[in-house]
């Protein structure tokens, strides 16, 4: 991971769709009382739309613009003790990727290809994955992120094995140390 660069209070998470990322998010939300914004839930309530209708009506396209848009604004508005869960496919822009390391200590949930095909096949809320060949296309995405999330994250956190409030007591622990270190 690389060097540290800026050092406001914010936790970002990232990771795969099916990565626990809404869930960690609400945990360090209750431990730490910081503010949280799970990123798509702001996209469904802005464009009053649930994601896969934005996706079949606007494309994917208009779904990443916007995604993009919502980032710089949460990157201007937001100051220090926020946490901020991202979608999966956030990492996709170079813009974005940036953007994630200014707002604060980026965190990726990592999961195992199995464990992520088992969670995202209970709904039909991605549209990405609601196809036939849903499993293929996991492997296929996570090839290709995989190197975004490497680059864009200050941590890497194997979930194998861990429930939520593990993973939380561990990005503390570790989200501590970092906000401690000079710049
Ligand atoms: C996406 C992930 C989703 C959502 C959209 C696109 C992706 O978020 O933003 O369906 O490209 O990986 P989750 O990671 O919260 O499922």
């Amino acid at each position: 991971m690389n060097q540290k660069e800026v050092t406001p209070k914010n936790i970002v998470l990232i990771g795969f769709m099916g990565s626990g990322k809404s869930t960690v998010g609400r945990e360090l939300h209750q431990r730490l009382g910081y503010s949280l914004t799970d990123m798509d839930h702001l996209i469904e309530e802005t464009m009053g739309k649930k994601i896969t209708e934005i996706f079949k009506e606007e494309g994917e396209k208009a779904f990443r613009d916007f995604e993009t848009l919502q980032l710089i604004e949460i990157a201007k508005q937001t100051d220090t003790r926020h946490i901020i869960s991202t979608g999966g496919g956030i990492v996709i822009r170079p813009e974005n990727r940036s953007l994630l390391r200014k707002l604060g200590y980026v965190v990726w949930l990592d999961a195992p290809e199995e464990i992520i095909f088992e969670r995202t096949s209970r709904n039909r809320d991605r549209p990405l994955l609601n196809k036939k060949n849903a499993r293929q296309r996991i492997t296929e995405l996570l090839a290709e992120r995989e190197p975004w999330y490497r680059e864009t994250a200050h941590l890497k956190v194997d979930t194998k094995g861990l429930d939520s409030g593990e993973i939380a007591a561990g990005i503390l622990e570790s989200a501590r140390y970092f906000f401690t270190q000079p710049a």
